[in-house]
């Protein structure tokens, strides 16, 4: 990356840190941990933060030939840039925010892959992501979450069937990545009929 260019990021991450939340784009170990569940019976992928779109060029290098990518930037300048920088007919690059992904996304959802941060926006609006996201995925897929603490953890162990962390700690500052799946039978309904069953089994 140029000089230039590494001093833009940082001047408008900087600029914007009321929604950005970083002062700097993810590296790239991140980007790729971020991706780790794109594989090649992915379709739809959707991303919540582009950015630079650093995270959206590492989705579209494991996206197949055949799959869409969806990507929310609430920040005009910087979905403006995107636009211009990354031409690829697989990419829709949409000027709103995350919680109205269901609004352009009607199809399933292979993998959601999300930089935005939590800690700034408010708890019920998280709460809302997590479960119109958890809603449109499909069985036996991911919704990965790059977050600078785990704070935000719970919110997804609450929704998802399964949840696991990893940490980037070269990152500046270190980085927690939440991979959350939704299973084929969600684990609320396997509470269930593990009770039923118990009652079952008694009488
Ligand atoms: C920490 S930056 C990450 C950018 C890039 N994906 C990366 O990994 O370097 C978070 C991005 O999410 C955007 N953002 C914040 N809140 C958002 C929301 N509710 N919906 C969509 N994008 C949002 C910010 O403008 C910013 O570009």
């Amino acid at each position: 990356m140029s000089k230039s260019n590494f001093f833009k990021t940082l001047i408008n991450f900087t600029k914007n840190l009321k929604t950005t939340g970083a002062v700097y784009k993810t590296n790239k170990k991140v980007e790729r941990d971020l991706c780790s569940k794109i594989d090649e019976s992915t379709k739809v992928v959707v991303e919540f933060g582009t950015g630079y779109g650093n995270v959206t060029l590492e989705i579209l290098k494991k996206l197949p030939d055949n799959g869409k990518l969806y990507s929310f930037e609430v920040n005009e300048e910087f979905v403006k840039t995107v636009k211009q920088n990354i031409q690829d007919p697989r990419l829709v690059v949409i000027n709103d925010t995350a919680q109205n992904f269901d609004k352009y996304v009607k199809e399933k959802v292979d993998c959601f892959i999300s930089t935005i941060p939590f800690t700034l926006i408010p708890k019920e609006i998280c709460i809302e992501i997590i479960q119109k996201s958890y809603a449109a995925l499909r069985a036996d897929r991911y919704f990965c979450k790059a977050q600078y603490s785990k704070l935000h953890f719970k919110k997804f162990t609450a929704i998802f069937d399964y949840c696991s962390s990893s940490s980037v700690l070269d990152n500046l500052p270190p980085v927690y990545i939440y991979y959350c799946k939704k299973t084929k039978i969600p684990n609320r309904l396997k509470g269930k009929k593990k009770k039923r069953l118990l009652v079952l089994t008694k009488k």
